[in-house]
């Protein structure tokens, strides 16, 4: 009896130590963060647990064993099967093969035992508290996101027409894109656009085609294969329309010790205007 109440004192003294870890873990409010909810599962399950190996110990001490003796006899004689005692036979013999009623090896039976209770967490856990997300549902909330970035994209003027684009000529637009361009380019096209381990940018030839359209296209894809990453994720669309401006303002600035021309040379190709076009029909 002595030996219970002591026992039992330190489960309480347990317990009351588990509770104000689980608090500092539980969410004030119910934050749909993961990872919160993940540390709330660990907690409860190690809280469940402790309480569940207290309990057993008590029921053994009770019985005056050995509680780890105890333990290892019956995880031996639940994990590996004593020798197989004789079968019975069923008295089905197909193909000459006997069949025999043999016992199941004990470790499957706790495989299908272990199924049935993994069944009863998740269902628990996704259809009745709701802490994991259904796919549906993960869904959704993928949506809303990305309908909010677009409503966020659309607000900060940062997209545009791509199939309009035209070589931005204002002070401020060029301005960010020289910004842009001395905090990201500069290292492989040098500080005046010169060319170092990528080409010069101020002659009038190019590998991957001149001209605002191009070099927009060059700037937002990248040139994986050559070592420049695509910055389509980095900028909005308005921004590269300024870096590529920007690009396009330093032609023949010709500085000091650049790169000799690569690729073609560009000539931008003469736009009819359908008007003109509609008048010489006339
Ligand atoms: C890690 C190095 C690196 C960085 C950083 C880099 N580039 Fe490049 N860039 C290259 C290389 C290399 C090429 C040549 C690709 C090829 O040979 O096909 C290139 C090509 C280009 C071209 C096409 C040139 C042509 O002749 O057609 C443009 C335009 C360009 N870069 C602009 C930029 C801009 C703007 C930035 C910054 C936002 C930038 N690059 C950042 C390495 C880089």
């Amino acid at each position: 009896m002595k030996k219970m109440n002591m026992i039992t004192r330190l489960l309480f003294l347990l317990i009351a130590g588990v509770i104000p870890l689980a608090a500092q873990v539980l969410p004030a409010a119910p934050v749909k963060d993961p990872a919160a909810e993940l540390a709330l599962i660990f907690t409860v399950s190690f809280m469940i647990f402790v309480i569940a190996t207290l309990m057993y110990i008590i029921g053994v001490m009770n019985a005056n064993v050995d509680p780890i003796a105890e333990l290892y006899f019956k995880i031996k004689h639940y994990v590996i099967p004593p020798p197989s005692e004789v079968a019975a036979d069923v008295g089905h013999v197909y193909d000459d093969i006997k069949e025999l009623d043999n016992r199941i090896p004990p470790w499957f039976n706790y495989l299908f035992a272990g199924t049935i209770v993994f069944a009863f967490i998740y269902m628990i856990d996704y259809h009745v508290a709701g802490i994991s997300k259904l796919s549906a549902d993960e869904y959704m909330e993928e949506i809303v996101t990305a309908n909010l970035q677009k409503k966020i994209m659309l607000a900060s003027g940062g997209t545009i027409n791509e199939n309009a684009l035209i070589a931005l000529k204002d002070a401020e637009s060029l301005k960010e894109g020289d910004e842009i361009f001395h905090k990201f380019c500069f290292t492989c096209h040098g500080p005046q656009a010169g060319g170092l381990v990528g080409p010069n940018l101020t002659d009038e030839y190019w590998i991957h085609g001149g001209g605002i359209k191009n070099v927009y296209n060059t700037i937002k894809k990248g040139v994986p294969t050559k070592g420049m990453i695509s910055w389509e994720l980095v900028f909005s669309q308005k921004q590269i329309q300024n870096i590529g401006s920007y690009v396009l303002s330093l032609q023949g600035t010709n500085p000091p010790g650049g790169k000799s021309p690569e690729g073609q040379k560009y000539v931008e190709p003469v736009v009819v205007a359908q008007d003109t076009v509609k008048q010489k029909a006339m």
